[in-house]
């Protein structure tokens, strides 16, 4: 499952524990513009101990929209395949890199169905200490809203995103490539000094909000939101709500009381 294609293709084992731990997830279904742009990095930053992941590369089946995961939990997935895999590949590493091509003004369907599949985190968010990066390529436009995109929902799963690199492939002139390098390793650069930094991220209004949702609803119906009721029965406020402002505090409140009330 290694676009690499290291002989030993699942966990890696040896890596050195000072390496910072790179995982790049390629949305493409090719070893392309993507491709090449995660590979130069990995080329330009011979530290890192790197790795990219092909989403065609691996199997990961299409979410069945059973709900088993969000309301029983995921392991009771019908898919049987490497998504846990994967996971367990996201949980060891220091940094995240997602990647799509954009294709028709958006990002591919690979990777939103590896999003769909996950999307059980957006009920549960997990990966908190995950500090993540965004990049998309695209021939002229797109790349942002690909971004904004990833960035919304990956932050909802918990991460952290802090950078994000938004590259053309259309020329293919030297111009065009000093570009997108000079964006891709900005974003790398933000990306490693915030590992080093252990800085987390404030929660944003839409995360607090998204959060006290699912616990709500999660409280009012234990019986159809089980996995999320036992995630949540355990935490009060979670840290997700340390050093908020009591006034932010309160308007997500009541945001949270009148969308439950739509509900009831
Ligand atoms: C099906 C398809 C749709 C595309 N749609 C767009 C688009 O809406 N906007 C754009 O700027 N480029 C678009 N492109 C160009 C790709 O975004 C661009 O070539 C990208 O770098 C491809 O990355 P890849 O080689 O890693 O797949 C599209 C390409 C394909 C194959």
């Amino acid at each position: 499952m290694n676009q690499k294609s290291r002989p030993e293709n699942q966990i890696n084992k040896n890596n050195k524990t000072d390496q910072i731990k790179i995982l790049a997830i390629n949305g493409s279904p090719l070893r392309k513009n993507t491709y090449s742009a995660l590979r130069k990095i990995e080329d330009n930053f011979p530290d890192i101990d790197f790795e990219i992941i092909g989403l065609n590369e691996i199997n990961l089946k299409q979410c069945r929209g059973c709900y088993q995961c969000i309301r029983l939990g995921h392991q009771h997935c019908p898919n049987i395949d490497d998504r846990d895999i994967l996971i367990e590949k996201m949980n060891i590493a220091d940094g995240i890199i997602f990647s799509s091509p954009v294709y028709v003004n958006f990002i591919s369907s690979l990777m939103k169905g590896f999003m769909e599949r996950l999307a059980f985190y957006s009920h549960r968010p997990h990966f908190f200490d995950k500090y993540a990066m965004v990049l998309s390529t695209c021939g002229m436009f797109g790349a942002d809203k690909a971004n904004k995109y990833m960035e919304g929902i990956f932050t909802t799963f918990g991460c952290n995103v802090v950078s994000s690199a938004e590259l053309t492939f259309s020329t293919e002139s030297k111009e065009e490539k000093e570009k997108n390098w000079k964006n891709t390793k900005n974003a790398v650069s933000v990306l490693l000094s915030r590992i080093g930094s252990g800085k987390k991220n404030k929660p944003s209004t839409r995360q607090l909000i998204n959060f006290h949702i699912f616990k709500e609803v999660s409280t009012i119906y234990p019986d159809q939101f089980t996995a999320d009721y036992n995630f949540h029965k355990d935490l009060s406020d979670f840290y997700y709500d340390a050093e908020i402002n009591p006034i932010k505090k309160i308007l997500i409140q009541r945001s949270v009381k009148s969308m439950i009330n739509k509900i009831r």
